[in-house]
Order: C-alpha cells, then sequence, then structure tokens
C-alpha cells in the first residue's frame, strides 16, 4: 500500500509565497483581476474548491459568477457518470469563445476527470487553449503550477498518478456563512467495482484529529450552525492513523465543542456502519437525526458483484438498528439501476428494498461504464429500454414514498435552520433531518433556529410559516 504524504506548513508557506509572487505578475496589468471557480460532482469537490478560491484571492483574484471576461477560469470537475464528464467537455469547448474575446484569460481544469489519462490526453490534443491540468492530489501545489504557467506561457499538465497528500493550512474561502464543510479524510479504498474514485482521488488518508477539531471550533465561533463531515466512507476514518480513534470517536468530539450547530457527515458506507455509530448518534445531541447510507442495490447476488461487501439482509438489519434508537431518524441511499448482469428479478429486489424501507429521499442512477473500473468490461445484457424503465418506474415509487413521508409533516412544528432565499422569494429552512421547507417569514431570520409549522408538503419539499 502507498504512503500518504504530510505536506508540511513550511510547504504550504511555500505555496502562499508563490501566491503573492503570482500577485505582483497580475499587478503588472491594471484592473481587479476576477477568477470564477466551476465545481462538479459532490461535496467533496465543493469543499476542495473552497481552497483553491483560497489560494485565489491570496492571489489577488476577486470572484465572478460567470466565465465571460475572468481572467482565470478553473472547472473542478467530476467523473462519476459519463454524463458528468461531457458536461464538462461542453463546457470546455465553449470556453474557446470567451477565450477569444478575452486571450489573456487562463483556463484550468482539475478535480476527478483531471486524473484521467484518456481526459488528460483529450485535452491536451483537442484543446489547446487550456493552460493548466492537475489532478486532486495537486490541489496544494496549485500556486506551483500556475506560476509555472503564468512565467513560461507553456501548457502546464501534471496529472500523474501521485501518492494521496494531507495538507494543512490552505487558506480556504467558504460559500457560505451558515452550512460549512470539513474534509475529515481524502481517498477511499473500497474498489467498487462500478466506481472512478478510488482511482482518480487515491487511498483512504485521515487528517488528524486535533485539526479536524481546531477547523470545526473555528468554524463554531463564527457563528456556523450546519457543519458536514466529510469523507467517501466516513466509517473507516482513523483506521490509517494508528491513534486507536475511530469515527464514532470523532462524533463525540465534535459534538462537545461548544455552539449551536448541528452536525451531518457522508457519506456512510453499510459496511463499516456500527451499532457503536448508531449509539454515539443517538447519544450526541448535535448529531442530526439523519443518515445517509447508500445501498445501490436491493439485491445481495449484485452487491456482490458490486464488491460492495454486505448483504441485503444486512442492511435491513441496519436500518432496523439506527430506528430502534432513532425511530424518526431521516433515512437517505444512493442506488443504481442497470448494474452489468442485473437481471429483472433482481431489480424487483430493489424495488421490494425500497418499499421495505421507505427512504425518505434516494438518489437514483442507471449504470454508468466507467474507463479502468472492473464493471465496464462486465458482460450487459440488458437493454437500454429496459433499464430506463426500470428506473422510472423505481423513480415514481419513491416520489410517492417521498410524498407520503413529507405529507406526515403537516399540522406539525419544527425546528429548523433558516438557511436562505429560494427563487420563489421565500425563505429556505432545513430540518435537523435534513429536509428542506419553504418558509414564510422576514429575511432577518436567515442564519437563526425557528420553530416551523407545516402547512403542506410535495414531493421534495415542504411548506410551513414562522411560528
Ligand atoms: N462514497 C460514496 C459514493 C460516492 S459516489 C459511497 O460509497 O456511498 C455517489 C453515488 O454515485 C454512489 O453512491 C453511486 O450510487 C453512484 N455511482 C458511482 N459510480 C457510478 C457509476 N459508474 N454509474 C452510476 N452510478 C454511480
Ligand atoms: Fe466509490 Fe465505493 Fe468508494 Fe463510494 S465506497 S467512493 S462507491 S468505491
Ligand atoms: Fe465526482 Fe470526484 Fe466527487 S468523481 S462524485 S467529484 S469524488
Amino acid at each position: 500500500m502507498r504512503q500518504t504524504v504530510t505536506i508540511d506548513q513550511a510547504e504550504i508557506d511555500r505555496q502562499l509565497s508563490l501566491c503573492d509572487q503570482v500577485r505582483a505578475l497580475l499587478d503588472r496589468r491594471p484592473g481587479q483581476k476576477t477568477a470564477f471557480v466551476d465545481t462538479y460532482g459532490c461535496q467533496q469537490n465543493e469543499a476542495d474548491s473552497e481552497r483553491l478560491r483560497g489560494y485565489l484571492a491570496r492571489m489577488g483574484y476577486a470572484f465572478s459568477d460567470t466565465e465571460e471576461g475572468a481572467d482565470l477560469v478553473l472547472l473542478n470537475t467530476c467523473a462519476i457518470r459519463e454524463h458528468a464528464e461531457q458536461r464538462v467537455f461542453g463546457n470546455v469547448g465553449a470556453l474557446s469563445h470567451t477565450k477569444r474575446r478575452h486571450p489573456e484569460q487562463v483556463i484550468c481544469v482539475c478535480g476527478c476527470m483531471a486524473r484521467q489519462e484518456h481526459v488528460a490526453k483529450r485535452l491536451k490534443q483537442s484543446f489547446p487553449y487550456v493552460d493548466l491540468v492537475f489532478g486532486p492530489q495537486l490541489l496544494w501545489k496549485f500556486p506551483q503550477l500556475l506560476l509555472q504557467k503564468l512565467t513560461t506561457g507553456k501548457r502546464v499538465f501534471e496529472t500523474d498518478d501521485v501518492p494521496g497528500s494531507v495538507a494543512e493550512g490552505i487558506p480556504v474561502v467558504r460559500q457560505n456563512s451558515i452550512k460549512a464543510w470539513v474534509s475529515i479524510m481524502y481517498g477511499c479504498n473500497n474498489f467498487c467495482t462500478y466506481c472512478i474514485v478510488p482511482y482518480v482521488r487515491g487511498r483512504e488518508r485521515s487528517r488528524q484529529p486535533e485539526d479536524i477539531l481546531a477547523e470545526v471550533k473555528e468554524l463554531a465561533q463564527a457563528g456556523y450552525k450546519d457543519i458536514t463531515l466529510l469523507g467517501q466512507n466516513v466509517n473507516s476514518y482513523g483506521k490509517d492513523l494508528d491513534l486507536g480513534v475511530d469515527f464514532a470517536w470523532l462524533l463525540e468530539q465534535v459534538n462537545q465543542i461548544p455552539g449551536d450547530f448541528v452536525i451531518r457527515f457522508m457519506t456512510s458506507h453499510p459496511k463499516d456502519a456500527s451499532e457503536r455509530l448508531f449509539d454515539v448518534m443517538a447519544r450526541c445531541q448535535k448529531v442530526a437525526p439523519c443518515l445517509h447510507l447508500p445501498f445501490q442495490s436491493g439485491s445481495s447476488r449484485v452487491l456482490k458483484a458490486m464488491n460492495r461487501r454486505y448483504t441485503r439482509e444486512h442492511y435491513l438489519e441496519l436500518v432496523d438498528q439506527l430506528r430502534a434508537r432513532i425511530p424518526n431518524v431521516v433515512l437517505t441511499s444512493d442506488v443504481i439501476v442497470g448494474f452489468p448482469g442485473e437481471t429483472q428479478e433482481e431489480f424487483q429486489e430493489t424495488m421490494t428494498l425500497i418499499e421495505q424501507v421507505r427512504f425518505d429521499a434516494l438518489f437514483t442512477f442507471i449504470f454508468s461504464p466507467r474507463k479502468g473500473t472492473p464493471a465496464e468490461t462486465l458482460p450487459d445484457p440488458m437493454p437500454k429500454e429496459q433499464k430506463s424503465a426500470n428506473f422510472q418506474a423505481l423513480l415514481q415509487r419513491q416520489n410517492e414514498i417521498s410524498g407520503e413521508k413529507h405529507r406526515a409533516y403537516i399540522g406539525q412544528t419544527v425546528r429548523c435552520l433558516v438557511d436562505g432565499v429560494g427563487t420563489d422569494g421565500r425563505l429556505t429552512a432545513r430540518t435537523p433531518g435534513g429536509r428542506l421547507i419553504h418558509l414564510e417569514g422576514e429575511e432577518a431570520l436567515i442564519g437563526t433556529w425557528q420553530q416551523a409549522k407545516i402547512t403542506d408538503s410535495s414531493t421534495w419539499a415542504l411548506f410551513g410559516t414562522v411560528v
């Protein structure tokens, strides 16, 4: 197994001084320089973008919300499904026009796609105006890579498979002043046979507990109200540290930090979820009464082919154990329809599982073959039309279940955190369990906990008024 590389503070300090050199270079041309950071994919990528913005701010960039006219465009990409990749290629293609109108524009592509050989090759050959490409393991080195591009004028491609790193001390510009992401670990060791993440994000590595706790403390003091601990499989936190700590322990520590905030975490892998974790969740006041526990398939045969290392029965047992401790827990999940070789009977097992569990919400995906993963080359006889029909049937049934679960809130008064204003002009709020409420009330309430009377509901959300 490869070693985790710890990037020490002296190295980050060096990167920060390179930020100052970039700033000096940029200052030679008049006017405020702007950067547009476009993020695809999961919360981990959102969290990474906040650190990239931290570096960019240190370089003197202000942030723009469009690529048009920006001096620097940074696409932080996702490779999880083909659709995500196509969107990125479409948007990179469109940048040829903005760059023509603004030839000084520097175009950077980073994130999970950048670590795929075929993608790096395509960017190199077919998108000559892309200036800088680097994988997620080299995020800490962004100032150096950008300075290299700016001083040599040559394109920079740093997409090799380097060992995963943990870097502390990179500045952060957060997107939100109420909710915050905190990565507690990086990478993944699980190699689910359909998944690209272990190949592009490297092996699992945990941050030191004191670094995580210091960050959460800082957020709590700054008034953040909703803190989400992030990792591809948070339940394996600490396994690589030799400190005798685990995720349940970390949750308890975070729970003891003073402040009026709720703690969420994602994602949990069922193979490592335990009664010990559920006990801690039930005991810790600040830990939200919700769990995102992807099941991926209701068929034990398919789960085995996916290398998930649990069975349908074990999954259902976990749900029972959790509900025994937190009866009203909000349960959400991910599922893949049409894994290669999934039969119609096996798909029906997924249908019966959602019937049995009655998730509050479900993220449904059609299998998308990823280059280099074991599932890419498995025989896949089910016609596309059948997969689509199955997908629609699953979605429809889940929507009914979500709708029914939401209807049960009508008439109740629930605690919620007001977090913004929606496109309809109403406030948006979240229950501790994470359900969305469209709320009638004053904008001044944003960032505060309120009691909301639920008056109506839909498949996706609740509607209510502040009481
Ligand atoms: N680490 C998380 C998942 C991250 S990816 C976990 O293990 O739960 C988010 C979701 O994307 C996965 O749960 C899975 O449902 C889906 N997914 C991943 N690879 C996929 C693929 N090749 N095709 C379709 N869906 C996929
Ligand atoms: Fe992918 Fe599986 Fe790792 Fe999740 S646990 S990131 S699905 S390999
Ligand atoms: Fe996508 Fe990478 Fe996240 S592939 S889902 S951005 S870990």
